[in-house]
């Protein structure tokens, strides 16, 4: 019997990572597309000051310019005794070229004596369904550790010690982060949606 294929989505992004795990999230729902998939090797600015409004910057990018459905996500780290810092810039914390090495470097330098620790990880996820805009979000609590831990992961993962498991994501694997993390709980509002609305028609 023929495998009846699956509803295609564009996740408008290149990081690997993210894809990844959008990928085991919706894996026999919906089939992920990244950017290269369509051909689309732009570097879409992220120019706003927002979460919200990098996640639509990127969605409408795709597909104002493309044409397809898709989504994008935008998320960052708000540290409370940096007030909310590094936020919506937690991509360019060390500065525009920098990498996650420099970035968790900075972080740890800047919050070196600080007894409280409180971190979330906020992802917001535009999505653009034809005419339709829709937003979902995710977040996780957790703790900033004073060191690096694990290898797993990407971005801030060493450093960020979420609640529930009082490990860093980086020494989680792919499926325990995705149970907690604030992607997958906002990837999983958005399937959710994206399975009522495809049913519905
Ligand atoms: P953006 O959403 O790609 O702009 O990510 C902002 C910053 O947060 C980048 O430095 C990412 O590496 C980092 N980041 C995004 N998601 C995660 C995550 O799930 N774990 C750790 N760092 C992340």
């Amino acid at each position: 019997m023929m495998e009846k294929a699956l509803p295609k989505i564009v996740f408008a992004t290149n990081n690997s990572h993210k894809l990844e795990e959008a990928q085991a999230l919706a894996a026999g729902y919906f089939e992920i597309l990244s950017l290269s998939d369509i051909d689309c090797h732009d570097d879409i600015p992220e120019t706003a000051d927002t979460l919200v409004g990098n996640a639509l910057i990127k969605a409408r990018w795709v597909k104002g310019r493309y044409g397809y459905d898709c989504f994008a996500d935008d998320t960052g780290l708000i540290v409370d005794c940096l007030g909310g810092a590094p936020g919506v810039y937690s991509a360019r914390y060390a500065g525009p070229q920098c990498d996650a090495k420099a970035n968790m470097k900075l972080l740890l330098k800047n919050m070196e004596g600080m007894t409280d620790r409180k971190a979330r990880f906020v992802t917001e996820i535009a999505l653009i369904l034809g005419r339709e805009e829709h937003l979902f979000s995710g977040s996780v609590e957790g703790t900033i550790a004073t060191e690096p831990h694990g290898t797993a992961g990407f971005g801030y993962d060493p450093v960020f010690v979420p609640e529930e498991t009082g490990v860093a994501f980086a020494e989680m694997s792919a499926d325990d982060k995705n149970a907690i993390s604030h992607r997958g709980r906002a990837m999983r509002k958005l399937i959710r949606f994206l399975l009522s609305s495809t049913n519905s028609h």
